[in-house]
């Protein structure tokens, strides 16, 4: 809408009588840029020339009368719609419906009443103003709407724009956990294994030149078949212990790589999530307990379960437990009816009321810059509620820790 302008209101009052136009003149000159006209042609001239917003118009007038001017008037288009009042001597009702039939808006009679004409004239330039108001706003409309549809469409193009960006973070989130923990895990293992073959190797070289040079004796290969025997006991320990993390990890890949559902034991699935963490937490000070009983079983999906537990642990460890030595995160579940109750909790630095109010914003962080991208915990409450159906709520109180709690129906519906 245009700002009102701020010019006074244009008023053409005709009338034959110069003592009319006077009492007119005296009542409307504060308010209004009042013209005059004695005669039908001139008021008809004047109104061509100056498009007033109003019209007090005289009916018994010589040569031409009020309604010829005002029939004249309604046939111009550029006149039609300036409003009428006619002021009538007489208080004559026929004389009112053919000025009502000639498009007239009012009647006032003389002698006029200075407050009631004001009031009249006020009156229907507000009416005039309104609904040139409500056309103009007609015909912004549909361009506004139109307008407002194509910010909508940009705002749901952004919205999906992150839900993809948000399913992509997700997976290659937990596809570079996999990654690093996986070669980092499996080098000790077969680092030492490697270690110990090429020691073994280097005595059975040093045993066969002795063999060969005859200088072989009893006591030395007693000592060669116990340091052998050794060598091959570490050797098996540590491949064994790479067949297992191994074995841990296929199950992880798995779970992460499929949305499928099956049947698990969820203490252990907390335990191979945690097994794939260890070569990032092990190095620091702190400390994370499972209390999760035996054989809770799941009928669920363990993979999303796991992301859940990755991020809880990493968000514990780089924001609960900054600066902190004596860090202890608990992971603890148990069954209640269909339920699993599931909480996770750190006895860190906890969250202001602010920061707790846009936990689950995406890319919300206190991180951003310093490796966080704010979508961790959006990540979880999807997965939460979309995945596997349940209900996320969060305690937290800066000094005293936080403490996440997960409802997750022990059986995925459907
Ligand atoms: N256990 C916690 N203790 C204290 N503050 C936390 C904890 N978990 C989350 N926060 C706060 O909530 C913010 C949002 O967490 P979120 O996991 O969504 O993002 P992030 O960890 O910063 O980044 P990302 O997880 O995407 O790498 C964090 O930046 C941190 O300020
Ligand atoms: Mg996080």
């Amino acid at each position: 809408m245009t700002p009102s302008t701020p010019r006074k209101p244009k008023l053409l009052v005709v009338d034959d009588q110069a003592f009319n136009i006077q009492i007119l003149y005296q009542i409307f000159k504060g308010d209004y840029e009042v013209f005059m006209a004695t005669s039908g042609a001139q008021a008809l001239t004047l109104c061509a020339d100056q498009s007033p917003d109003l019209i007090l118009l005289d009916v018994v007038m010589p040569d031409m009368d009020g309604h010829e001017v005002c029939r004249r008037l309604k046939a111009d288009p550029h006149a039609r719609d300036i409003p009428v009042i006619f002021v009538t001597g007489h208080n004559n009702s026929e004389e009112e419906s053919l000025g009502l039939q000639l498009g007239a808006v009012d009647f006032i009679s003389k002698p006029v009443n200075a407050t009631v004409v004001r009031a009249r004239v006020h009156s229907q330039l507000m009416l005039r103003e309104t609904l040139r108001q409500v056309q103009e706003l007609n015909e912004t409309l549909e361009q506004r709407v139109a307008q407002r549809t194509a910010e909508l469409e940009r705002a749901l193009e952004n919205l999906k724009q992150s839900q993809d960006n948000l399913a992509n973070s997700e997976a290659k989130a937990t596809l570079s956990t996999l990654f690093a923990s996986v070669s980092h895990e499996l080098g000790t293992p077969l680092g030492n294994s490697k270690m110990v073959a090429s020691a073994m190797a280097e005595q059975t070289l040093s045993m066969a030149q002795d063999m060969e040079n005859g200088q072989l004796k009893r006591s030395a290969l007693s000592a060669f078949m116990e340091q052998l025997n050794d060598g091959l006991a570490l050797l098996q320990r540590n491949l064994e212990r790479a067949v297992e993390l191994l074995g841990d990890f296929r199950q992880v890949a798995a779970d992460q790589a499929s949305e499928q559902r099956r049947v698990f034991d969820l203490k252990l699935v907390v335990q191979e999530i945690l097994h794939t963490l260890s070569p990032s937490l092990k190095h620091k000070p702190h400390q994370i307990v499972v209390e999760i009983a035996d054989e809770l079983m799941m009928d669920s999906q363990p993979g999303p379960l796991g992301q859940i537990v990755i991020n809880l642990v990493n968000n514990a460890y780089l924001h609960a437990f900054e600066g902190r030595s004596n860090g202890v995160l608990t992971i603890s579940a148990r069954i209640d009816g269909d339920q699993v109750q599931m909480c996770v909790a750190d006895n860190g630095v906890g969250m202001s009321p602010e920061v707790k109010e846009k936990l689950f914003e995406p890319f919300f962080s206190t991180k951003i810059g310093k490796g966080g991208t704010g979508l961790g915990m959006a990540i979880v409450r999807n997965l939460v509620t979309k995945t596997l159906g349940g209900r996320i709520s969060v305690v937290s109180k800066v000094g005293e820790g936080t403490r996440v709690d997960i409802v997750l129906p022990r059986v995925l519906p459907g």
